[in-house]
């Protein structure tokens, strides 16, 4: 920790591995109860992880859900390098998975303009699942945000550029294990 936020390019730390940690737990209780009557029913949960920025919060997740559940992965780009929402999203390799007639919970790390999780949960729900669900650790507070329903939400956060925990500034800081805002000197 000390290490990290003592990094010149770090302006503050917003939460700690500590925090993170328990965050997720809940998480990680709060669906395995809400899907418990539906494995009891004999029906399958697929954890559809949207790459690279949620690999780190999805580990954690999945391991926080108690039942038997099936992990995928697919890699869909909205943003390049820059710090701004092409909104042009494109998946660049899809889950090999079939979701039809099961239920989906779409992971992510961020929603910023929350257009790459309207597409995909767009994209979802055409394959035929029994549910879309959205479950992502960060949600910016920021005006014109697409209106996504997401029903598990880590913390909200300003409208900042934030790193560690998965999230990447050009492939960079991914492995910082707080959440913490980038300075924008470094993007700007
Ligand atoms: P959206 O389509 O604008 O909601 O952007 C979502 C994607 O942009 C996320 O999956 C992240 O990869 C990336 N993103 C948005 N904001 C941030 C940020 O503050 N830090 C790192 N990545 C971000
Ligand atoms: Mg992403």
């Amino acid at each position: 920790m000390d290490l990290y936020t003592r990094h010149d390019d770090i302006k503050e730390v917003l939460y700690t591995p500590e925090q993170i940690s328990a965050r997720v737990e809940e998480l990680g209780r709060t669906i395995a109860e809400d899907y418990r009557e539906a494995m009891l029913a004999g029906e399958e949960l697929v954890l559809v992880t949207l790459l690279c920025g949620a690999a780190t919060f999805s580990s954690d997740l999945a391991r926080a859900i108690e039942m038997p559940l099936i992990l995928d992965y697919m890699n869909v780009s909205s943003y390049g390098n820059s710090t701004q929402s092409s909104g042009i999203v494109t998946i660049e390799n899809d889950i090999s998975t079939d979701v039809k007639g099961r239920h989906v919970i779409l992971v992510e790390d961020i929603i910023d303009s929350g257009l790459t999780l309207k597409f995909m949960r767009k994209n979802m729900l055409a394959r035929g699942p029994l549910s879309v669900e959205i479950a992502t650790f960060l949600q910016k507070r920021r005006e014109g945000q697409a209106n996504v329903p997401c029903k598990y939400v880590g913390y909200e956060c300003g409208d900042e550029f934030i790193v560690g925990y998965g999230l990447d500034y050009a492939g960079r800081y991914r492995n910082i294990p707080a959440i913490c805002v980038l300075k924008p000197e470094v993007y700007s």
